[in-house]
């Protein structure tokens, strides 16, 4: 038995809706079929950046944003349906996360827009949404929810693995064979190089990380920066937009006093995202022989570079050499988080969301 899953994510770094049309074999694994990345229009990209901070008449805004995110899912999924052929009742369902503008697990709330009815009206496919509040509700943190995925897909039964997705924020799942699965976000991932080389040079991201490695990361700065209380704080933990953003950053370059050139400011930025990455490996005692990167971080090669050193002797690689593109992985997961929800099991893991139990995660919207 197989089924047609399509996945759809739009992350933190606001960058686009990616969409993965996957083939799931319960048994066997899934295959990516076919993929896009459905750029935001900048009205659309920057109202949803401007909904992640508090605002004015933002209950209204965010009904009219969220619509508007389904429309573009769901012109997207019709044009992959039309390239591959297939019909909406192919499609077991859609597994749409939708687009976080604001979580805070310590209020115990997280909130995605993406109109899921809408999706389901306008593609006549079931959807599943909500992934998160269901973990919330169990006293979990509602974040990472890939590690599951990872574990399902990447799990190896005699060497430790560990899976860094790299997207705005960096999340990590450390998988050890005869072990609960450990993951958590480690912070900044892009989120902060995208908004400093944006304000800076006018680019989206900072192409291969090339304008970071022009630079020389200040060790002082760096310094400081991981002294931020969020690195030291034990997992269970995860963050997004509502901590790490310009206004962190501006606070930080403040206090810090010293004048520095924009490139140095890049390069250290760079080194942040490196560094706490690799020192939330080395806390957890991974003695893993294999890591492996995934998300957008993974096609910058500076940053790739400065993993493969903090990390050795362990090998530093993207999830294409696991035989996953590391385009795609996030998508992916939201597909089988879909099916996991239709098939009444579980798609959290206590151990890293610290929730009081396994839950099954998501809304259902019948097609
Ligand atoms: N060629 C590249 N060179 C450097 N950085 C890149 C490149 N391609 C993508 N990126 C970075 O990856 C980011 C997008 O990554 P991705 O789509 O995984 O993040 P996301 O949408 O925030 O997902 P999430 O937060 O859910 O993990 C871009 O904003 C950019 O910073
Ligand atoms: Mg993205």
């Amino acid at each position: 038995m197989s089924w047609w899953l399509i996945g759809v994510m739009s992350g933190t770094s606001l960058d686009g809706i990616d969409l993965a049309l996957t083939r799931l074999h319960p048994e066997h694994g899934i295959e990516l079929i076919d993929a896009e990345c459905l750029p935001f229009p900048t009205t659309l990209q920057d109202e949803l950046k401007a909904l992640c901070q508090p605002g004015n008449d933002e209950i209204r805004r965010a009904g009219i944003a969220g619509q508007a995110w389904a429309e573009l899912t769901a012109e997207g999924i019709h044009a992959l349906l039309a390239r591959q052929q297939l019909k909406p009742e192919q499609i077991l369902a859609i597994g749409s996360h939708g687009q976080t503008i604001r979580h805070h697990p310590e209020l115990g709330f997280s909130v995605q827009i993406g109109a899921p009815a809408l999706l389901a009206e306008r593609c006549r496919i079931q959807v599943v949404s909500d992934f998160r509040s269901r973990d919330l509700a169990a006293g979990g943190e509602g974040a990472p929810l890939v590690p599951a995925f990872h574990q399902w897909l990447l799990e190896d039964p005699e060497h430790t693995r560990a899976v860094i997705n790299i997207g705005g924020f960096a999340n990590l799942t450390l998988l050890r064979p005869g072990q609960p699965v450990t993951g958590f976000d480690s912070g900044p991932g892009n989120i902060l190089l995208d908004s400093w080389i944006h304000q800076h040079q006018g680019q989206a991201f900072d192409e291969q990380g090339r304008w970071a490695a022009s630079g020389t990361a200040s060790k002082g700065l760096v310094k400081q920066l991981l002294e931020d209380p969020y690195f030291s704080r034990p997992a269970p933990k995860s963050t997004g937009r509502e901590y790490f953003n310009t206004h962190w950053l501006q606070q930080q370059l403040q206090e810090f006093g010293e004048q520095l050139p924009a490139a140095d400011i890049q390069a250290s930025l760079l080194e942040l995202t490196a560094q706490s990455i690799a020192n939330a490996l080395i806390m957890q005692g991974c003695e893993c022989r294999d890591v492996f990167i995934c998300g957008g971080g993974a096609a910058n090669t500076q940053l790739l570079q400065r993993l493969t050193t903090l990390l050795a002797p362990r090998k530093v690689h993207t999830t294409a050499n696991a035989g996953v593109d590391p385009d795609w992985m996030e998508a992916m997961a939201f597909a089988w988080l879909a099916w996991r929800c239709l098939q009444e099991q579980s798609g959290n893991l206590p151990a890293v969301t610290g929730a009081k139990g396994s839950r099954v995660l998501g809304a259902i919207y019948p097609r």
